[in-house]
């Protein structure tokens, strides 16, 4: 007779909350690196930028609920179990990158709203400037540090993605089925 067992993994809800927002901070980034390839002035450099923002304000506004799935629910173990070296390091990196989730786009929106500068996507205005004509030079400030702290998580994400790689190439554990819900094993 054979038994399917269903190994513990991430309930559906934040699978696709952890792939969706990867899409998007992926998009975000793109974005922002392919904009400058268009002349200033043109539309479509307007729009690559805009797609920036959105992108971004999106994983602002998802953030919120992955948080409170985090904070009711703990994470499914890992088989077989890690040394408390690794284990500490990974949930310092899960909260470094949830970290990095909720403050970024929230420095991004601060920063546009400081400039006195709307987010519009092919001419429709979806957050406008709420605050008059703005301070240009703190939003400069503000952009600096917004684009270092994107530069520095490229090395977090970077190094996130491949310990996820190394669980499953060469610890072999289940980590990454529990997120990508293949976590079905026959028996
Ligand atoms: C996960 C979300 C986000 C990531 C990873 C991200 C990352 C970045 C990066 C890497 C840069 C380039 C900085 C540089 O090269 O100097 C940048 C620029 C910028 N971002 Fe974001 N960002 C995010 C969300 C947002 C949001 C939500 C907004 C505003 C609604 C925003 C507004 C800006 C602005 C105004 C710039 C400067 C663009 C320019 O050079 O004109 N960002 N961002
Ligand atoms: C923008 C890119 C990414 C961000 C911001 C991100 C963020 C996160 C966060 C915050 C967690 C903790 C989940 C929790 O406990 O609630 C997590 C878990 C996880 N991520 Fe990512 N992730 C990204 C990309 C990736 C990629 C590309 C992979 C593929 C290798 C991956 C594999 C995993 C795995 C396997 C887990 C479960 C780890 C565990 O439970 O110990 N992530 N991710």
């Amino acid at each position: 007779m054979s038994v399917i067992l269903s190994r513990p993994r991430y309930s559906a809800p934040r699978r696709w909350l952890h792939w969706g927002m990867f899409a998007l901070v992926l998009l975000a980034y793109v974005c922002i690196n392919v904009f400058d390839l268009f002349p200033k002035g043109t539309a479509v450099r307007a729009n690559i930028l805009a797609a920036h923002f959105v992108a971004g304000i999106a994983v602002l506004l998802l953030v919120l609920p992955r948080l409170m799935l985090r904070v009711r629910h703990v994470a499914p173990p890992i088989t077989p179990p890690l040394a408390q070296a690794t284990a500490l390091m990974s949930k310092l990196t899960h909260l470094a990158l949830y970290l990095f989730l909720l403050l970024q786009p929230l420095l991004g929106v601060i920063t546009l709203q400081v400039g006195g500068k709307a987010v519009t996507l092919f001419g429709v205005t979806l957050l406008p400037a709420l605050f008059g004509p703005g301070n240009h030079a703190l939003a400069h400030q503000l952009e600096d540090i917004h684009g270092t702290i994107g530069t520095v998580f490229y090395y977090v994400i970077g190094l996130h993605i491949l310990a996820g790689l190394w669980h499953h190439f060469v610890r072999h554990d289940d980590t990454l089925q529990r997120m990508t819900g293949e976590a079905e094993l026959a028996r």
